[in-house]
């Protein structure tokens, strides 16, 4: 795609990545962009780069709006691969520029390729650079999502670069939440912020609350907030700012995920007795086979839920693989204000279960314990107490739902 004007002489000069379904092991569907920005002003100044494999193709857009040698500035927002690995090929072209980046940054950045003969100014919080017509205000926000992390504002603009920040993964012909709200919907931007969030930004929280209220106290304008991947929020920015806010804080549907696997579908038929009781006490429920359902798409149902019940075969006393891969998953996200159960069959010893509580308690989740097993084949007495259980759960959900 060609370079795309996002405001008055600033382009867009990324990629659109179509195919990609795996990203790092993250499922991505709906394909993803890797975005970087030209500015042109006194000092040409290009914030981020790409993903190596789409080199040429932001050199070529770059191209298309100026001689690549004329950039005097490159703001490295984020070392991760997939925005600073086409570096060393921009530095190629324009071997006079001044790199500008975080401490952390420029040490990372030196792990990547050999930076000695490159001019590097390394900024922090609170530090400013005037390209002519415009200065950026550099915020470091360390941990989103890595330590050499930073965001730049344009003040004159409005315009804040949030690298992966309020990004979601969309290849889409169009820049703007505007356009991809008129050609697909509303929901489907939205389950993509969400999908992002939890796959990816679920750990930090605390710390994007604290980036966002910090960003208040600095008083910035904002009207446009251009991410690394995907859409560019200019119809109304504040709305993914809250929608940060509201997941930072734990907002989630007054809903139960059911995440499972089953051997021999003892375990998978526990499941229709326990929606049924869940669905009975008025709460919503969705079921998620794990062997059929890739694990990020898992990650983003359980985010969605206020409550998870969690159900595993025991399979040489322990969760069945795929059930144990979800939970470890799942603690490596970090999750919080999420009540949790267990449900499983078993042959002889069981297991499953109380591994699965001892998960939830390492993730220092509330639990409703001790949850409920079932030998060999689930009897009729055996589905009538999952439904029970189902219904208990539930109770207990609309109760922890209230706290929020
Ligand atoms: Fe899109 Fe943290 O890289």
């Amino acid at each position: 795609m060609k370079a795309v004007e996002i405001k008055d002489s600033i382009y867009w000069v990324g990629a659109v990545d179509w195919n990609v379904r795996d990203f790092h092991g993250y499922e991505t569907p709906r394909g993803t962009t890797y975005n970087n920005y030209l500015l042109m002003d006194d000092d040409i100044t290009l914030v981020d780069t790409v993903k190596y494999d789409f080199s040429e193709e932001t050199v070529k857009n770059i191209s298309g709006v100026v001689e690549p040698s004329r950039i005097k500035n490159i703001v490295i927002n984020h070392i991760e691969n997939d925005h600073v690995t086409s570096l060393d090929r921009i530095m190629k072209l324009s071997p006079g520029a001044v790199i500008y980046i975080t401490e952390k940054g420029r040490k990372g950045l030196g792990r990547f390729f050999d930076i000695s003969k490159w001019k590097m100014n390394v900024v922090k919080t609170g530090d400013t650079l005037s390209i002519g017509k415009r200065t950026f205000l550099f915020i470091e926000t360390p941990m989103l999502h890595w330590p050499d992390s930073m965001m730049t504002y344009v003040r004159e603009e409005k315009l804040l670069f949030s690298q992966d920040g309020f990004g979601q993964h969309i290849a889409s012909s169009v820049r703007f939440d505007d356009e991809y709200i008129a050609c697909k919907s509303t929901y489907e931007l939205d389950d993509a912020v969400l999908d992002y969030y939890a796959n990816i930004l679920m750990p930090f929280g605390q710390i994007i609350k604290g980036k966002i209220s910090e960003i208040q106290r600095l008083g910035l304008d904002i009207d446009m907030i251009a991410p690394d991947h995907g859409i560019i929020w200019r119809n109304d920015p504040g709305r993914v700012l809250q929608k940060y806010l509201d997941m930072a804080d734990g907002k989630a549907d007054l809903s139960v995920a059911i995440i499972y696997d089953t051997m021999w579908r003892s375990t998978e038929m526990m499941t229709a007795p326990i929606l049924q009781g869940i669905k009975d006490e008025g709460v919503g429920c969705r079921l998620i086979k794990l062997r059929t359902t890739h694990m990020s798409a898992a990650i983003k149902e359980f985010w969605k839920s206020r409550g998870c019940l969690v159900g595993s075969p025991t399979l040489n006393n322990l969760l069945f693989p795929t059930v144990a891969e979800f939970l470890t998953h799942l603690r490596g996200l970090r999750p919080k204000n999420r009540i949790m159960g267990a449900f499983g069959s078993y042959g002889w010893g069981g297991g499953a279960v109380k591994e699965a509580y001892e998960e939830f308690g390492k993730m220092g989740l509330e639990a409703f314990g001790p949850g409920i097993q079932a030998l060999y084949k689930p009897s009729a007495d055996d589905e009538k107490a999952c439904y029970d259980f189902g219904r208990e759960f539930a109770k207990k959900v609309k109760e922890f739902h209230k706290k929020f």
